[in-house]
């Protein structure tokens, strides 16, 4: 390992402010945790800094539909990703928010050099626009039908059907997905990145190397970068008009910057707030145009382009350093396919904790995480049988063996010396190699070593058998040296799992009571000294407790109350009906109602009292055959919400299956109206 310590400044990309972590971002935040542990074992000064990213229009909505200010959302969100991300053992030196002071002020001055550089262009732009809602509606707020393969219910950028992309106003019949209307055209004036000024010096910045001669991206990304320069680079746009949670632009009023503007700067901000709490840290040191420090981004693939483009163009335009290196990882899917809320494989980092020990999952990540950008796989059978082989069953079991001995046969003390001191060397050895699969986020082969060595250990304890060796008389010297041994192994793959496994480093110090195990301490084997009780270090994963994670994840549609006004106003009939005989609230309970949006509206050939509606339940599409054809045309009803008999069993109707029912009132024909909850109200949300 090299001597001079190295300075690094690390960071994870920013999780969104309105929703929960789950195992797909873990495998980021994991990942990076992982990296700068190993930093920290090898000497390295080594930061690490995130934050929640806190702008945009879904926060703005999602608090809205909440009831609450987007202040209070993030607040309450930041409170939850910072518990998740402890509980999993992801240690950062500060966790920020991009709703803060010191982030108002970066992107302040970041936007005024930019200006002041030339590189900011301001144009008129054509936008749809939700007149209902008053505001223009980014992309994915558009719905509509597909221009080329005719699939209902797309959205405004790319349809999932047919894979085709194209604008908004490229749809069939697109309506707002806030009111339910069509959307209009309007014009507002943008503010412009001017990307192409920094075509120069990003290809520089690529093409060049970060410290120790390493690519600054990977080669998939790298080949990327090529297309997207061949395709030439386009202005961003990085302003949004009021309404707009986010900050507002400097000298003009109503436009804010959109959130990608604002979010990488996040990781600037926390690390000044971290300044703020550690004097001994300079700001200019790290992010100065000539830091000496090395600044590395860990990423999603898919946000490749707004920080190997956009972002190194923000920092250089305004005067800061640019990144060492990007790493890219790949997505995560559960036994082989996307993660899935009706499978039960979209796990919250929550639910995952509820049921199993995060070591758990750390290991397993590291096991199956390289270098490159593939995506990885987390196949539950293969989780359990893994984590019991290798940790358990290899690793632990190590201590485990020799433990009994020592604290029995030597009154918990080790020997003086080590019994074959040349294959204690060959584990320091293999530290190099592992150390360099750690630095080259080669994780998986980091584990695959380190796992032959544990085999190594048993393979010395199976020879030794010093099981066998207590029974006979006057070998109490020689049990305890072999264990002692096998102890000293076992203390040697401990440090080179520490990285991934913190909680059973730190328990291995307390039982050797030898201090934090660290790569140059395990050169100076533990001898001559007493070693505490042994206490289990891990146990074994239950599948039971697996499966009960996956169907704790099985999705409830959202248990919120959605508020129901009256039905539409019309010409109420006097109520004829006698009230229907009492039920308890635990007979009301059974019946579960939902909101659900109506996506289409159709005739039905041969019933000329039925609509076919196609509604949107949140998580599924429903069809519902329902007779109010007299009392709706049905393009009025497209985009309106209702209240859906969801737990109806479904009917096969001569036209096809019915699955559900809308509640309505009145007594048929024309007379009907539809009980509709107020706008706001979401699909999937129960009504109670
Ligand atoms: O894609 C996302 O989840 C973004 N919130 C990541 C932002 S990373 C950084 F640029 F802030
Ligand atoms: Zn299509």
């Amino acid at each position: 390992m090299p001597d001079a310590p190295r300075t690094i400044l690390v960071t994870s990309a920013l999780p969104y402010a309105n929703g929960p972590i789950h195992l797909g971002h873990l495998v980021e935040y994991i990942q990076t945790d992982i990296w700068v542990r190993f930093q920290r074992a090898a000497g390295n000064h080594c930061l690490y800094v995130c934050a929640d990213d806190a702008h945009g229009t879904p926060i703005m909505l999602r608090a809205e539909r909440d009831g609450i200010t987007p202040e209070s959302l993030i607040e309450a969100v930041g409170v939850e990703h910072r518990a998740d991300f402890r509980d999993f053992f992801v240690e950062f030196d500060h966790y920020h928010t991009t709703h803060s002071e010191e982030n108002r002020a970066l992107a302040t001055f970041i936007y005024e050099r930019l200006r002041d550089g030339g590189h900011i262009a301001v144009r008129e732009i054509r936008q749809a626009y939700d007149p209902v809602k008053e505001m223009f509606l980014p992309d994915r707020y558009i719905r509509g039908t597909c221009p080329r393969c005719r699939a209902a219910d797309q959205y405004g950028d790319s349809c999932e059907s047919c894979g085709a992309t194209y604008t908004p106003t490229d749809l069939i019949n697109p309506v707002s997905v806030l009111s339910g209307q069509p959307p209009i055209e309007r014009e507002s004036e943008h503010h412009f990145v001017k990307l192409a000024d920094f075509e120069p010096m990003l290809r520089e910045w690529v093409a060049g190397t970060g410290p120790g001669g390493r690519p600054r991206v990977q080669p998939e990304i790298a080949n990327k970068l090529a297309e997207w320069f061949d395709s030439g680079l386009r202005d961003w746009d990085i302003s949004r008009d009021a309404p707009y949670f986010g900050f507002e632009i400097p000298g003009a009023p109503g436009k804010y910057f959109y959130v990608w503007l604002d979010a990488p700067i996040g990781y600037m901000a926390s690390f000044r707030a971290l300044c703020g709490r550690r004097p001994d840290l300079d700001f200019d040191a790290y992010w100065g145009a000539g830091s000496k420090a090395e600044l590395y981004h860990f990423i999603g693939k898919d946000i490749a382009y707004f920080h190997t483009l956009f972002w190194p163009a923000q920092l250089h335009g305004a005067g800061f350093r640019t990144p060492s290196a990007v790493f890219c990882h790949g997505f995560l899917t559960v036994n082989g396919q996307k993660m899935s809320k009706s499978r039960g494989t979209f796990v919250k980092a929550r639910t995952y904790l509820e049921h199993l020990d995060p070591e758990y999952l750390r290991y397993y990540f590291a096991c199956k995480l390289g270098a490159g950008i593939d995506d990885i796989d987390l196949s539950l059978d293969d989780f359990v049988q893994r984590v019991n082989a290798d940790l358990v069953g290899k690793v632990v079991n190590i201590a485990s063996r020799c433990a009994g001995f020592i604290a029995r046969g030597s009154d918990g003390m080790l020997a003086d010396a080590l019994e074959d001191p040349a294959l204690h060397d060959r584990f320091v050895a293999a530290g190099d190699s592992i150390a360099a699969h750690y630095e080259g986020r080669e994780y998986g082969r980091a584990q695959r070593e380190i796992m032959a060595l544990a085999d190594l250990a048993n393979q010395y304890i199976d020879e030794r058998k010093p099981w066998v060796l207590a029974k006979q008389p006057g070998t109490a010297a020689e049990v305890q040296a072999v264990c002692t041994m096998g102890i000293n192994l076992f203390r040697v793959i401990a440090t080179y799992l520490a990285p991934v496994l913190p909680r059973l480093a730190r328990k291995v110090e307390a039982f050797l009571g030898c201090g934090p195990t660290s790569w140059t301490a395990v050169t100076e084997p533990v001898l001559g000294r007493r070693i505490a009780p042994y206490e289990p270090l891990l146990t074994r994963v239950d599948p039971a407790k697996v499966a009960a994670m996956v169907e704790a994840s099985k999705e409830e549609l959202a248990p919120v109350a959605a508020p129901v006004r009256a039905p539409d106003a019309g010409p109420a009939s006097p109520p004829s009906e006698p009230i229907a005989a009492e039920i308890t609230i635990d007979d009301f309970a059974r019946v579960d109602l939902r909101v659900a949006r109506v996506v289409a509206a159709d005739l039905v050939e041969g019933a000329d009292k039925l609509l076919r509606l196609t509604l949107d339940v949140g998580s599924e599409q429903r069809t519902v055959f329902s007779g109010i054809r007299a009392a709706y045309e049905p393009a009025a009803l497209v985009g309106r919400l209702v209240v859906l008999v969801a737990n109806l069993k479904p009917r096969k109707m001569r036209f096809g299956v019915s699955e559900g029912m809308v509640l309505a009132s009145g007594p048929g024909g024309s007379d009907i109206w539809l009980v509709t909850p107020d706008e706001g109200a979401v699909p999937g949300q129960r009504v109670r």
